[in-house]
């Protein structure tokens, strides 16, 4: 609550105690409005909740949330249902006192949410096991399945709970819920069989006949149209867009499994929810003396099968009155108007009946079971009463009086209790006790509920008495008994302006929350809650094992009236009431913020009425009667010890001690506060808000001390640690270099001495020693290898290999060179091949016989060395038809004097001719060619062996000085055309005659 003061200028206060103004109502609306602007729709009334509906899902329900308020303070969080639950919970476990929560609020305030909400609560933060998390299951399961049968769309709420819930959650001695116990307080049973504009029937009904499956349905004789059934559609609004039916069919459905029905339940169940609709749809006619007829055969024999009644039974019980008088049975026929009334009485029997049954057979699920607790050693409980609001309608009925007087019991006991606590703590902190003016409103509960004197009495002895009792001697009973009672009221006794609010049948009832007006029609119908007797009989009969258990055979013979709907529901508030009143109780006030269900909107008008009914305004008063707020000492000497030099840093002695130096410090006087045993108490807020003032103001200062300081610190810090990393990581590199280096040292003489010792005995046969040694040698012969590979077959460069590797070296060398041959050879063009054809022929003739053959080599053969074109014209004529095959130009020597002449030697295919320019000087003929030698020197000499045409003068050719010169010209030449002599200088006698001719150009 604290640290909500200082944000209580921006969204109000989140206690009402803590309102300057708290007598001021709209000074409360005022504060409500702004919170519930900001989405806060929680706020305290000391330990009591409000909580304002916000119509839509806000983010404060997440695990989180619930972590947040576990364990912590009620004062130190902000105001939520979750404080209020840990709270409850707390007590109970450090005081193993039972506790319990009342949420009350008018219909769709949000009642049924919050006990919810509870639930979840507990179901998250308790302790957990197997079997817990097996009952957590069933206390969580067992809300949609209450909900589908208990709850109805309302003009209020579209899933308005149609009847008072109280719960037990049980928790063993580890805080672990492992059980929990329903009370069920009066169901809307009219709503069965009737519902008004707007409104509907229970949810289970419509579920069914949405989701059912096909088998289901053919079984209950249901048609999936809720249009088909008389008891759904008197409100005319089947059909709810906020409400998914099938969906919601399908959780209940999963929900009854998880509560233990078994199927044959499930069936029996909703056998009674589908005769309730086939009830309605009874036909009847009257036959001629006014009696009743049923004519729904089909409907009978349904009816017959789902109740698992005989329907003749049936019939005769729906259609005839059994009453006992005097020890005798009458049987009288009913006419239309009793039969249907009978029939109603019948539907909602079943229905109140069997809502009952499920009420039990869920605490028979949810029961603990745990046999170490015995009777004494009980397990503590939370219970959570979830109960109808003050209802103030336009027609206010039995319903309404019974649920008013409810709430009246319900304010009794929040006074009594709320009273009660003030005054004890009082005591027990030793102040004395002021007297707080209230408003009591026991004078209204002995009205409604005291022995005959009151209503409820007045109401059953008309019932019960002989003769023709209406509604109205009703009324008149009641003006006669308690017409002097100043909180009652009707339109006979009142004065003349009052009696313009009300009409005959009403009487009007001053609650302490304001004036209800109830009109007595119906009241003695609905008190007495009769079926009639061979109904109840029938019943009995029937095969259902849930009927059974609804209407015992006892009943029958119990000759005491049974007890009238008023008087029942008197005794259970009664017990309720010591229920509760054995609890420590918490409160959780709920209201609607609007009629249209809508987020966002504060109805005023609405909001004021729903305080004023809820009473909160006089919870305030009582609350701030005394002191606005108390605190125990140490958390407030905790909080507000800086604000005094003497308490600050820490206060040595006693706390109570502290807080009074501190309060003196701060100037509080003594009318303002009050010490106790334990805490301290301050009347009003404002002195408490000064405080906080203060407080706010120097932790601003301290803080931006401690700011300064701590900035510095951290800078300094922040270096230090730079610094410290800095160095980390410097002397971890160096370490790192320094071990790389030394990794490296010693692989280095790991590697060295491997390899002397290798060395040493690489002679030796391969072992451990030398192998390492053996295959780097290896190893670095193939890759030197790799690298110098002779690059083509005139390269015969080689490394030298290891001896071990000699063999695979030659061989290595050969599959080389044959690799380089072959990819020569692919390489090569066909005029290349022509040309090394050639030099292989001319390396034949040529060499190492003739001393310039080497320089020949690399020069290429050409096809001629003149041109056709170059030659005379008159050659070519001369010539014709000869083939050029080759054309050189050439140097002949005569054979006198060796005088060079310039000729051109063209070969034919036939012959070699010599020309001179244009002349032909000699045509040889090859098959007179004998020979054609050319000299072993480097020179372009060679000569063709022709015969002698003229012996004498070709034989001079043949001198001995020419001999002498030429005397190395020995070389013969072969080729397939020439057959080749060995050429002697001077073929002496020979007939040959010699020519000799010089190229011009050397080939
Ligand atoms: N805390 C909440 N957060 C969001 N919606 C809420 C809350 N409480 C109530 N509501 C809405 O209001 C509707 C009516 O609430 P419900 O608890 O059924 O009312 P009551 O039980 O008081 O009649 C709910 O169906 C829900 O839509
Ligand atoms: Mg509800």
């Amino acid at each position: 609550m604290e640290s909500a003061l200082t944000a209580r200028d921006r969204v109000g206060v989140q206690d009402f105690v803590l309102l300057e103004n708290f007598t001021s109502e709209a000074a409360f609306i005022e504060n409500l409005r702004k919170r519930f602007k900001e989405n806060l729709i929680y706020t305290y009334i000391s330990s009591v909740l409000v909580s304002v509906n916000p119509y839509k899902e806000l983010e404060i329900y997440t695990k989180q949330h619930m972590e947040r308020y576990r364990g912590v303070n009620f004062y130190e969080v902000s105001p939520h249902i979750y404080a209020v639950s840990d709270n409850s919970y707390r007590s109970m476990r450090s005081e193993r006192k039972d506790q319990c929560i009342l949420i009350s609020g008018e219909s769709g305030a949000g009642k049924t949410e919050a006990s919810k909400k509870i639930l979840q609560y507990y179901a998250v933060t308790c302790p957990a096991s197997l079997r817990v998390e097996e009952v957590r299951d069933r206390l969580l399961q067992s809300n949609p399945v209450l909900e589908a049968f208990g709850n109805a769309k309302t003009l209020r709420n579209d899933n308005s709970s149609r009847f008072g819930k109280y719960m037990d959650i049980q928790f063993d001695f580890r805080g672990a819920p492992v059980g929990g116990h329903i009370l069920n307080y009066l169901l809307e049973k009219s709503r069965v069989v009737h519902q008004n504009h707007g409104e509907r029937n229970f949810h289970i009904f419509y579920q069914l006949i949405d989701g059912g499956d096909e088998d289901l349905m053919r079984r209950l004789g249901l048609e999936r149209n809720a249009q088909s059934y008389q008891y759904l559609v008197k409100g005319h609004c089947a059909k709810v867009s906020s409400i998914n039916d099938r969906h919601d069919w399908k959780t209940v459905y999963k929900a009854l499994t998880i509560i233990d029905f078994s199927s044959t339940d499930i069936e029996e169940l909703l056998s009674i929810v589908a005769s309730v609709l086939h009830l309605g749809n009874l036909q009847c006619s009257s036959d001629d003396d006014g009696n009743v007829v049923i004519t729904g055969e089909n409907q009978i024999r349904l009816l017959s099968r789902l109740l698992q009644v005989p329907g003749t039974v049936l019939r005769e019980a729906l259609s005839h009155k059994k009453i006992i008088a005097k020890g005798e049975e009458l049987i009288s026929p009913l006419n239309v108007e009793q039969a249907a009334y009978a029939r109603d009485a019948l539907a909602k029997a079943i229905y109140g009946r069997t809502f009952s049954w499920l009420v039990q057979k869920i605490n028979k699920s949810l029961a603990h079971r745990d046999s170490t607790y015995s009777t004494r050693n009980r397990p503590n409980v939370i219970g959570l009463l979830d109960i109808y609001g003050f209802e103030v309608f336009q027609h206010n009925s039995f319903e309404q009086f019974c649920i008013n007087y409810c709430n009246e019991k319900l304010q009794q006991l929040f006074i009594e209790l709320t009273l009660k606590s003030e005054q004890e703590e009082y005591e027990a902190e030793g102040i004395a006790w002021e007297p707080v003016q209230y408003f009591n409103n026991k004078i209204i509960c002995d009205l409604v509920e005291e022995k005959h004197k009151g209503i409820i009495s007045i109401l059953d002895e008309e019932c019960l008495r002989p003769g023709d009792a209406t509604d109205l001697t009703f009324l008149e009973k009641l003006e006669e008994t308690v017409g002097k009672h100043p909180h009652f009221v009707t339109h006979k006794l009142a004065d003349q302006k009052t009696r313009k609010t009300l009409v005959r049948e009403e009487f009007r009832l001053l609650h302490y929350a304001g004036e209800v007006n109830y009109n007595v029609t119906g009241f003695l119908d609905k008190n007495n809650d009769l079926l009639f007797r061979n109904l109840k009989e029938a019943m009995c009969e029937s095969g259902n094992e849930i009927l059974q258990q609804c209407f015992e055979r006892g009943e029958l013979d119990d000759k005491k009236r049974p007890e009238t709907a008023a008087t029942q529901f008197k005794n259970s508030l009664a017990k309720l009431m010591e229920i509760l009143m054995s609890k420590d109780p918490s409160y959780v006030r709920c209201i609607k913020p609007n009629d249209a269900k809508q987020p966002g909107r504060f109805d005023e008008v609405l909001i004021r009425h729903q305080v004023k009914y809820l009473g909160l305004m006089e919870n305030l008063r009582v609350r701030r009667a005394g002191f606005a707020y108390r605190r125990k000492y140490e958390v407030f000497l905790q909080r507000y010890k800086s604000l005094c030099p003497e308490t600050w840093p820490n206060w040595k002695g006693p706390p109570s001690e502290g807080v009074s130096t501190l309060v003196q410090h701060l100037g509080y006087k003594p009318e303002d506060y009050k010490l106790g045993r334990t805490k301290i108490f301050i009347r009003f807020p404002k002195t408490l808000f000064a405080t906080e003032d203060a407080f706010e103001l120097q932790k601003h200062t301290i803080a931006t001390k401690i700011q300064a300081e701590w900035r510095g610190f951290h800078q300094r810090q922040k270096y230090q640690k730079i610094r410290s990393s800095a160095i980390t990581i410097q002397s971890w590199w160096r370490g790192e270099l320094g071990r790389r280096i030394a990794r490296r040292r010693k692989n280095a003489a790991l590697t060295i001495r491997r390899f002397i010792k290798g060395f040493i005995y690489r002679h030796k046969p391969r072992c451990p020693e030398n192998e390492y040694f053996l295959d780097y040698v290896r190893y670095s012969f193939l890759m030197k290898l790799k690298r110098n590979l002779p690059k083509n077959v005139l390269d015969k460069s080689w490394p030298v290999p290891p001896p071990a590797l000699s063999e695979a070296s030659e061989l290595l060398r050969d599959l080389n060179m044959q690799n380089m041959v072959q990819s020569y050879c692919k390489r090569i063009t066909q005029e290349w091949k022509q040309q090394l054809e050639q030099k292989v022929v001319a390396s034949e003739v040529f060499k190492d016989k003739k001393d310039n053959y080497p320089q020949s080599v690399p020069k290429l053969f050409v096809n001629t060395r003149i041109a056709t074109s170059e030659l005379n014209s008159k050659v070519l004529q001369l010539i014709q038809s000869e083939d050029i095959k080759y054309a050189v130009a050439v140097t002949k020597y005569d054979r006198n004097g060796y005088r060079p002449r310039a000729r051109q030697l063209l070969v034919t295919p036939d012959s070699a001719l010599i020309m001179e320019e244009a002349k032909l000087k000699q045509k040889i003929d090859y098959v007179d060619l004998s020979g054609i030698s050319v000299s072993s020197l480097s020179d372009g000499l060679f000569v063709l062996h022709v015969p002698c045409e003229d012996n004498k003068k070709k034989h001079k050719v043949h001198d001995q000085a020419w001999e002498r010169r030429h005397h190395r010209f020995h070389i013969r030449i072969r080729t397939d055309h020439f057959k080749i002599k060995e050429w002697t200088p001077v073929c002496g006698g020979s007939s040959t005659e010699l020519q000799m001719m010089l190229p011009v150009r050397s080939e």
